[in-house]
């Protein structure tokens, strides 16, 4: 087993230091910067019907439903489709409106979940066209889709999903940009530009991955802590939710994640010096908006850590901790955001003496309704 978990002491940490490799991985192929043009096989031979989608639904559970919200904001943003993301396990026991003009793309990291795959189920007999996003070759899944597109991201063994939930979201960006570039809402010299920054993204993660000391002297300081808050805006705001999974995944640590402004609708209530507040606080179209619910937080005497991008001064005035992250254009801020968040949890789960990989109650595919 030390020999699988390559030097690394447990998979899930191995798992996140693989995620340069598995998003690459992810992108080959795929992506042609030199170009501006994506590629994605998978689903090629729906290339016509995308121009006339009116809407897409996304179906998925815990950390591949936190993916998808990611794919919301960003196939709204760069194709103009309408995007609803839905619960698998709700959506199956409503009566939902689907035509066969709907796109529904189900993503699962082990293509076995037993509520999404019932989702699927409900939507392909309405009609709908079905793609999946996968990491598992061959699995019920996507045996079960119209088309797909799988995540590459090679076997994961952490119950706890890392490296898979980048590669959704790497998928999601490609698809976001196939879709648009179908519909013609984006010009060729922006996708030459994203897509040479998206190319970019590995090496990133790997400067990312490089705050590992700084977040272990953060989990030092909050590990006893016995709630925590993760906020965020825009795109910050699933990754905020899949901060908040992960450590209560494994450390067993109440951790909720929040829309940022919604915090003085409630959640402001429970800050007090006990209560740590993990922010994503990079430089992007809601940074000034951010700095003020920081303010709100520190006012009330909570603990700040901030995910900060490279370089940030304002927010580092305030915090009490910073981790920072490399800047980029904020399409691809979630996959960046979310390393130091794995590595958090990470480190706070084996502070507290808690079993990374295999946590109590938790399966690491859920096979049952
Ligand atoms: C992630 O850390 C979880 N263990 C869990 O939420 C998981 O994402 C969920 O069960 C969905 O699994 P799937 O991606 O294999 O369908």
């Amino acid at each position: 087993e030390m020999l699988e978990k390559g030097g690394f002491d447990h998979f899930m940490l191995k798992e996140i230091y693989e995620q340069p490799r598995s998003i690459k991985d992810c992108m080959r192929g795929r992506i042609y910067p030199a170009e501006g043009k994506v590629q994605l096989g998978g689903i090629k031979e729906f290339a016509e019907k995308l121009k006339n989608i009116d809407r897409i639904i996304i179906v998925a559970c815990g950390t591949s439903w936190h993916a998808g919200l990611v794919g919301e904001y960003l196939i709204e943003e760069y194709a103009r489709i309408p995007v609803e993301v839905e619960y698998a396990s709700e959506f199956r026991y409503r009566n939902p409106i689907i035509t066969e003009k709907d796109v529904v793309i189900a993503i699962s990291q082990s293509g076995e979940t037993a509520d999404t795959m019932a989702a699927i189920e409900m939507a392909k007999e309405r009609g709908a066209t079905i793609f999946g996003i996968c990491n598992v070759a061959g699995a019920s899944i996507p045996r079960l889709t119209h088309a797909g597109v799988y995540t590459h991201a090679g076997p994961e063994i952490g119950v706890a999903s890392t490296k898979a939930f980048t590669a959704q979201v790497t998928v999601l960006t490609l698809m976001a940009f196939y879709m648009a570039q179908q519909k013609g809402t984006i010009t060729t010299s922006k996708l030459i530009e994203l897509l040479t920054e998206l190319d970019n993204i590995p090496e990133k993660i790997q400067i990312a991955l490089e705050s590992n000391d700084i977040i272990k002297e953060v989990a030092e300081k909050i590990k006893d802590a016995t709630n925590c808050l993760f906020l965020g805006r825009g795109s910050g705001f699933p990754v905020a939710l899949e901060g908040a999974l992960k450590l209560k995944e494994i450390s067993y640590i109440h951790a909720e994640g929040y829309p940022a402004a919604e915090m003085k609708h409630g959640p402001i209530a429970l800050i007090d010096e006990e209560m740590p507040v993990v922010f994503i606080a990079t430089q992007n179209s809601s940074y000034e908006k951010v700095i003020s619910n920081i303010q709100e937080v520190k006012a009330r005497k909570g603990k700040v850590i901030a995910i900060v991008t490279q370089g940030d001064t304002e927010v580092k005035k305030m915090a009490d901790y910073c981790i920072e992250i490399p800047d980029a254009n904020e399409a691809f801020l979630p996959l960046l955001a979310t390393i130091p968040l794995q590595l958090l949890a990470y480190h706070i789960a084996v502070m507290r003496g808690c079993n990374v990989d295999q946590p109590r109650n938790l399966a690491k595919s859920v096979t049952v309704e």
